[in-house]
């Protein structure tokens, strides 16, 4: 039969060292908040595993901003949250989870995860698992591992049967040699926890409610000792988080390098954990990529290029020194360098956006070309239509926003305006220096500049009367 587990992150601490207001748990690493992190390799665990899992989330410290997490969760079904009213200890939070979320005392199993430690995988849970259920009589297990700085952690005290867990306050002067440590992961029988969870006290140096109390030298209870201290990193300090968080991005650059993706300096970029990228793609040095971004196969991103939640087709380029938030990038175009999209920008196939360009909530249809200085906001531009230098759409009136339309196969001579709201046709054409605030029909020709005058010699004349 399909075993059960209840998944228990606690995530109710006020994280006082990072002196920051927010939530420990939900401190962004690579670009994702830490709880994330946990609640992923647990998913992954329970699925390799074929376990019946649902997830319990402790919550106290500045709740709302974690009840608005699991509000826009894409896993929310899976997740409960339980309401630590005070933060009395890491037992009482697992005691408030069973208060909260009566159902998770009838699962098989229990395990309990912090929530501060983003390069936890399922692999841990896994190896962690098969030993208690391999081994008949235990009852639960706790993953340690040696180091050699083990100030903070709980040291492991091994007895006859069992082992016990003496927290840094408490141990004494032998016990703090101890080097094999509590990571702060466990697995339990939920029976064991039932029974002994309320038995335990607040004796101790920081009159905190120990969960650690649930392992004693005379349980059946086994410490795994990992070999490494890397996936149980936790973070308490923003000096932790940017250590880890390089080693969460590094990560991410090596499995994307083993899916095909070319970087020229793989430690000089800055990639978040859910941004995508095809089987080759180039990305040049100093490039920023963050939030959901997808980029497909073979695009070339170059040199200090910033790109935000925006989706870059197959073969595109995007050249150096750009910048791109929100924004559609179609196969083949080609953007830069020094280019901005903002939020709404959809660059259609073998379009082309050149220097000094900025896009704005705008569509650009297959072949279109902006290519030098150039603002476009709130538009539409055809297939093929060629957008010559400084051109601007007027799209504020200092009120509104209004739109601007320009049709397939359309020439805009350079330094032109188009004041929105307007409408200029297929196949037209607009003369260089014009300021458009009427629409043009399909085939069209507008102009719309002051008529020149030449003055035989007057050069000559014109600067004399300046001298005098
Ligand atoms: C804990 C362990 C310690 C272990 C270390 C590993 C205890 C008593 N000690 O110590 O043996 O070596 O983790 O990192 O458990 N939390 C709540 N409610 C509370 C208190 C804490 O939800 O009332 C949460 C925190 O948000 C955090 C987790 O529990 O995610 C661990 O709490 P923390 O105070 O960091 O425990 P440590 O002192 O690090
Ligand atoms: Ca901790």
């Amino acid at each position: 039969m399909t075993k059960s587990i209840g998944i228990v992150i606690l995530a109710a601490g006020k994280g006082t060292r990072m002196k920051t207001d927010a939530p420990k748990a939900l401190s962004l690493c690579a670009g994702k908040p830490l709880l994330d992190f946990v609640v992923l390799a647990a998913r992954e665990f329970t699925t390799e595993c074929h376990l019946k899992a649902e997830i319990g989330v402790v919550i106290g410290h500045r709740k709302e901003l974690l009840e608005n997490w699991w509000e826009n969760h894409t896993n929310k079904t899976e997740i409960k949250l339980a309401w630590q009213r005070e933060q009395r200890g890491t037992a009482d939070a697992l005691k408030a989870c069973f208060a909260d979320l009566p159902h998770f005392g009838n699962f098989d199993y229990t395990l309990v995860a912090c929530a501060d430690t983003p390069l936890m995988t399922s692999h841990e849970f896994n190896h962690l698992f098969n030993v208690l259920k391999n081994e008949n009589d235990l009852v639960g297990v706790a993953a340690s591992f040696e180091t050699d700085q083990p100030t903070g952690y709980g040291r492991i005290v091994h007895g006859e049967f069992g082992f016990k867990i003496v927290e840094e306050k408490d141990a004494n002067a032998t016990e703090r040699l101890i080097k094999e440590v509590n990571s702060g992961f466990y697995i339990l029988k939920t029976s064991h926890v039932m029974s002994v969870l309320n038995q335990i006290d607040n004796k101790n140096k920081s009159g905190e409610f120990y969960l650690t109390d649930l392992f004693q030298q005379n349980y059946k209870v086994r410490a795994v000792k990992f070999d490494s201290e890397t996936p149980f990193l936790g973070i308490n300090t923003l000096e932790q988080l940017a250590k880890v968080d390089k080693m969460v991005r590094l990560k991410k650059t090596r499995s994307l390098m083993s899916d095909g993706v070319r970087f020229l300096d793989p430690d000089n970029c800055y990639i978040d954990v859910d941004v995508n990228i095809g089987g080759g793609t180039i990305i040049y040095p100093g490039c920023t990529l963050l939030g959901s971004t997808l980029i497909e196969k073979n695009v070339v991103i170059e040199s200090n290029t910033f790109i935000k939640n925006s989706v870059i087709k197959s073969g595109a380029e995007i050249l150096a020194n750009s910048y791109l938030e929100g924004a559609i990038v179609h196969e083949e175009a080609t953007i830069g360098p020094m280019a901005r999209l903002r939020p709404g920008a959809d660059i259609g196939p073998e379009a082309k956006i050149g220097n000094f360009v900025e896009v704005k909530k705008s569509k650009l249809s297959r072949g279109a070309k902006v290519s030098h200085l150039s603002y476009i906001g709130d538009a539409e531009i055809g297939e093929n239509s060629n957008i010559g230098c400084g051109f601007i759409t007027c799209n504020y009136d200092g009120a509104n926003k209004h739109k601007t339309k320009i049709g397939s196969n359309t020439f805009i001579g350079s330094d032109c305006q188009a004041v929105a709201p307007i409408e200029i046709g297929n196949d037209a054409f607009v003369a260089a220096g014009s300021t458009i605030t009427k629409n043009i029909p399909d085939g069209g020709f507008g102009i719309a500049r002051s008529m020149q005058t030449t003055k035989e010699g007057g050069a000559k004349r014109f600067l004399k009367s300046k001298k005098t």
